[in-house]
């Protein structure tokens, strides 16, 4: 990465709803001409400086960059050593950006949970990232940086506390308050929707292993959970977690990155816990609903309810909300002896928008500042930045790691 360049960051789609807050955590963080030199990117110029009042000052620089104009992207790559994006669906804008920062050398990071986009990116970019250096590094936000360090970090006190790996990590989710954003809204139903008109993307989001270098997509692990069962582990009735079809897919990727440092045999799930008896089994059932809206057919009369129920793009969460929200995830794993161990990670703000601006922040610094293991391609948070993303997690953006 060429060190000289005039930015360390810059953060492109910052007039969009999630865009803003990570500048607004920047600017609150690291000022802007002091330590980290950075700047807030769109397509928009006068869109920027209203967003940029509200949220900043005047000293930090705006650049101009249309997804459908290559040269603009290519402007603003050479001035940056990252790329911090939330111009979202990925699918739809994200490409070319992919592209360009790998053949122009800067590191990338998203908050991309669109798995069929995420594959393509992998197929077509890895292996020249990997030959020039750059670290392309998606879903960087609630999915699934709590899930991929979570494991991370599980199996290293596992192995620092009780000298050996788990070859098991279920994570069960807690608790959770938060909101949707009108972005995430539109990227999921475009995964859904080109679901539906390609098999091979369908197939892809149905392996468990579908992020998976190609020729390491076998083990033991099933399709993500799809119904209310009563769960031993946690002593609590269970049901789907809506992010778990992105995040297991990335712990699984990770695993083979690190040249499985959790095991050939390790297997992951997901799921979210609702309490015991026919409480937590009726609470269960229930929160099942708005997943039951949020993936509903495109084109039918569910969708359409959907559509109006749900944010438009720009739309989210009010601060309030953003402000009173937290996350608490648990990974109970169980050792290679049989023994058991538990990890937490828990989160202050809601997860979707509050967290993850500090979360996708603190990896566009972390990218940018920090001395980082020595790999490249298309990577996850957890092999891309290890124990530096770790320490600036908990030091910054408000997560707790804690194992017993
Ligand atoms: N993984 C997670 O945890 C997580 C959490 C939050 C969001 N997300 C993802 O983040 C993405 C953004 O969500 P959001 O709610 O912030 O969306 P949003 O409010 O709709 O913002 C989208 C941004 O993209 C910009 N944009 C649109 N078309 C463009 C183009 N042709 N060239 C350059 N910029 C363009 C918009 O610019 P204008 O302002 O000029 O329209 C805006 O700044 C979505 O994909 C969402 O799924 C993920």
């Amino acid at each position: 990465m060429n060190p000289t360049k005039e930015f360390d960051i810059i953060v492109w789609g910052a007039s969009g709803f999630t865009g803003r807050l990570v500048a607004a955590y920047l600017f609150k963080q690291y000022g802007v001409q002091g330590d980290l030199k950075w700047a807030m990117a769109g397509r928009n110029q006068e869109k920027l400086a209203a967003v940029r009042a509200e949220v900043a000052d005047s000293s930090v620089p705006i650049v101009v960059a249309d997804s459908n104009d290559e040269a603009s992207l290519k402007a603003m790559i050479l001035r940056t050593k990252v790329v911090c994006t939330t111009v979202g669906p990925y699918v739809t804008y994200g490409s070319k950006l992919v592209a360009a920062c790998v053949t122009h050398g800067a590191h990338y990071c998203d908050l991309a949970g669109e798995v069929q986009w995420m594959r393509q990116m992998i197929d077509k970019h890895h292996e020249e990232a990997l030959a020039n250096g750059v670290k392309i590094v998606h879903t960087c936000g609630f999915d699934s940086i709590p899930s991929d360090m979570g494991v991370y970090f599980t199996q290293k006190e596992a192995l620092a506390q009780k000298g050996q790996r788990a070859k098991r990590i279920r994570m069960r989710v807690a608790g959770m308050r938060g909101g949707l954003s009108g972005g995430t809204y539109a990227s999921l139903s475009k995964v859904l929707e080109e679901a539906m008109q390609d098999k091979n993307i369908y197939k892809v989001l149905v392996n468990p292993y579908g992020l998976n270098p190609k020729d390491k997509q076998e083990g033991g692990d099933h399709p993500d959970l799809q119904k209310v069962i009563f769960d031993p582990t946690s002593k609590s009735w269970i049901g789907p977690f809506i992010m778990a079809g992105i995040n297991t897919k990335v712990v699984r990727r990770s695993n083979a990155l690190s040249g499985y440092a959790y095991g050939n045999d390790f297997r992951y799930d997901e799921a979210t816990m609702s309490g015991k008896g026919f409480k937590g089994r009726f609470k269960g059932n229930m929160s099942a609903l708005p997943l039951i809206l949020m993936t509903a057919k495109p084109g039918s009369i569910l969708k359409r309810i959907a559509n109006r129920m749900f944010p438009k793009p720009g739309e989210g969460p009010t601060k309030d909300q953003r402000e009173n929200g937290f996350y608490s995830l648990r990974f109970y794993a169980t050792l290679e002896d049989g023994t058991t161990a538990l990890g937490k990670v828990t989160g202050d703000k809601d997860p979707g928008y509050g967290s993850t601006s500090k979360m996708l922040g603190e990896a566009a610094v972390c990218l940018a500042k920090d001395s980082l293991p020595e790999i490249s391609g298309v990577l996850t948070p957890s092999t891309a930045m290890g124990d530096a993303l770790l320490d600036r997690l908990e030091k910054h953006a408000g997560l707790t790691f804690s194992f017993k």
